[in-house]
This record gives structure tokens, sequence and C-alpha cells, in this order.
């Protein structure tokens, strides 16, 4: 399951080393008795022997940390879809993620004092939507390299006086990488100077065509300073998950990602998390990335004490023992012996490659030195 040398290659098909050489040669493949070659090459070396060769993959350390297990698909439930807003400076984002929750939270609200936690949650038709608050772009690129992925439906805000502009590429080129459906939403449509059909025209050389168009995108014309079109959009981000057939299990093992945190002085780390499978208690055992605890206490998007979270749903926990950095994945642990054990060796991990790093820099000074 890993590269295995020239010589072991040859030992396991029972051929002559140097013969096994000359198929690699033959092959495009300069080696030699100690080299290691990789998976694919000794595919290819066996198809030449007529050899089956079955690779089986690593055993992933990571994957068992977490521990991932397969959901059966029949006990699967829909679950809200997890939106982020991107496009180019002063497009509107924020003006249209303000619109969304003053429309559609603080109106349901006692008070409409809504606590900032980073995510929020509307609801419409009886269905909900989860809005991730924090700029798209981030949630794109801290969360992927760290291989998380929140976001199942990108809105793509276009200004209409102002066109297609360098971050509104970026922002579809990101939403393609991660084969997010992007909406577009074409903002600022009460100036004068709005122009829809270019926007339209604009977005066909990036791929985005309009369904009356002919193509499969979605535009949506609307004014987040007016709190116009808010719920057209609202609508059809509800039919774009519907297709995407967005589920969970909520009776699984919990599992999310670290939206943000950070150290609050009265509770200590604080953590906004997004439940992406399970239903997350208070009481539950939390590893995420390098630190672990048992969940204190969970606060929703409204500002309210809650006691479970399930599928989708933003929540502010309490309770670990360090502040984890934004796109850690965190799973609930059934002991907590076995979490502490976990971040140890993480952590340790962590040390041995800094300190490695260290090493290296050395190294390169003695040289130029000498
Ligand atoms: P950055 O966070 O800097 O990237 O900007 P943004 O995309 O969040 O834009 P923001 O919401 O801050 O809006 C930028 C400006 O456009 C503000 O002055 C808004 O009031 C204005 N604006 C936003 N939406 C609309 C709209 O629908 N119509 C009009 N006329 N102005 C708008
Ligand atoms: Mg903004």
């Amino acid at each position: 399951d890993s590269p295995m040398t020239v010589a072991e290659v040859a030992k396991l098909f029972k051929k002559e080393t140097a013969d096994v050489i000359k198929k690699l040669l033959f092959l495009g493949m300069m080696a030699t008795i100690n080299q290691e070659i990789d998976t694919d090459a000794i595919e290819l070396l066996g198809g030449e022997y007529n050899i089956e060769v079955e690779v089986r993959a690593p055993r992933d350390e990571e994957a068992e940390d977490m521990l991932v297990e397969e959901e059966d698909p029949s006990i699967l439930v829909n679950r809200p879809p997890v939106v982020t807003i991107m496009g180019h400076v002063d497009h509107g984002k924020t003006t249209l993620l303000d619109a969304i929750r003053e429309t559609k939270v603080t109106a349901t609200e006692a008070g409409g004092i809504t606590q900032h936690i980073g995510a929020y949650q509307v609801e419409i038709n009886n269905r909900k939507i989860t809005f991730l608050d924090t700029p798209g772009h981030a949630a794109f690129t801290t969360m992927r390299a760290r291989g998380a992925q929140v976001t199942d439906i990108t809105i793509l805000v276009v200004a209409a006086d102002d066109g297609v502009m360098p971050q509104t590429v970026e922002a579809i080129n990101h939403a393609k990488a991660a084969n997010v459906p992007i909406i577009v939403a074409v903002n600022k449509i009460d100036k004068p100077d709005a122009n829809l059909d270019r926007i339209k025209q604009e977005l066909t050389e990036h791929g985005l065509v309009a369904e009356e168009w002919g193509g499969e995108t979605i535009f949506v014309p609307i004014s987040a300073l007016k709190k116009q079109g808010i719920e057209e959009l609202l609508e059809m981000i509800l039919l774009v998950s519907e297709m995407a057939e967005l589920r969970a299990n909520p009776d699984g093992r919990p599992r999310g990602t670290i939206i943000e945190a950070q150290l609050d002085k009265a509770r200590g780390p604080a953590a906004t998390v997004l439940v992406q499978n399970g239903t997350l208690k208070v009481g539950d055992i939390v590893v995420a990335g390098m630190t672990y605890g048992r969940v204190r206490a969970m606060v929703n998007d409204r500002g309210r004490r809650v006691k479970e979270a399930g599928p989708s749903a933003p929540v502010e926990i309490i309770g670990l023992s360090d502040v984890p950095h934004a796109g850690d994945q965190f799973v609930v642990y059934d002991d907590e012996r076995k979490a502490r054990a976990l971040t140890e060796k993480r952590s340790n991990k962590l040390r041995a490659a800094e300190m490695g790093a260290q090493t290296r820099v050395t190294l390169d000074d003695l040289y130029k030195q000498i």
C-alpha cells in the first residue's frame, strides 16, 4: 500500500531485478535497484507481466482519528443548505447579509437583538437556510486549505452598475473548484445606471449563462439597500438546495467544522461551529484540531441557550480547552481519555514538524558558512 523499491517489487513478482529495471525503462522510467517506485508504476509493471496488482488504500490515520463512519443512505434526512455570499469589493455583500437577517431574523425576534456568531439561520415557508457570515473568500480558502467543505450554495453578488470585476471572477473560480452551485444576485438594481443584461452578458463569458438565455444559472435582480428581491432570492436558494439533495443523519456521530473561534475573557475559548452531521449536545466530548473539551454550553444564532444543535445548525460552543482554528473539523468522542490522547498526538506531530523545519534551516546556515 506504499511505495516499494525496485528490488522489493522484483521479489514480489518473482522476477529478476534486471528484468524489472528493463521493463521500467521500456515504460519510460529510469530506476535503480534501491529506488522506490510508486503504486502507479507498480500497477503498470503488473500490466507488463500480466500480474494483477491490487493497490490497497493506505491506512488513513486521519480518517480513523476522526471516527469516519459510513452512513446508511436510507436513514439520511434533508438538511438546510449552507450558503456563503461572495463578490467584488463594495458590490453589496454585507448589505445583502444584513438585509436577509433584518427581513427574516430580527422580525421574529423579541426585542430584535441578534447576537453575532458568524453564521445565522433564516426560515422561509417553514424551511431553514444557514448563512455563513464570514467573507465568502475566507470561507473557501481557509476551510478548503484544511480539507473542510462547508458551503452548499454560493450567492455571487454583482453590482449592476459596475459589472464583472476581478474578485467576481475569483469567486466564480473558487465555487467551480469546490463544485458548489452559484446563484447570481445582481445587486443595486435601484441605481439609474443599472444594467441587468450587461451583467448577464459579461457572466456568459465566465460560463454562467442565465436560464432565460438557455443556460442553467439563476439570476435574481435585487436591491440589498432597498430590500427588493430578497424573498425571491431566498426561494431560489431553496429551489437549488432541493436539487442538490443535501442530506445528513441527525442520529449519527456529531461532526462539523469550526467557523470562527476566539478567547472570551469571561467564558474561555468560544467557537462558532457548523454541525454537519449528527446532533451536537451539551455534555458531548468534542475534539477539534489540537484541542478538545466537554461542551459546557451552547448558544444559537439568536443568542439563546440551546441543549442541542442538528445538521446545518450554526451554534457557539463553550468548553474547549483551547482556541481551535477556523476550518478545523470537529468530531464527538465517546471517551475523554481518547480525545485527550488524540489532541496530544496531534500537538506532538506538529511540534516534530516544526523542529524538522528548524533543523533544516540550521543545516542551510551551516552550508552557507562553509
Ligand atoms: P466589502 O466588504 O468592502 O467587500 O463590500 P461589500 O460587498 O460588503 O459591500 P457593502 O455591503 O459594504 O456595500 C458597499 C456600498 O454599496 C455601501 O455604500 C452600500 O450602501 C451600497 N449598496 C449596497 N447594496 C446596494 C443597493 O442595492 N443599492 C444601492 N444603491 N447601494 C447599495
Ligand atoms: Mg462587506
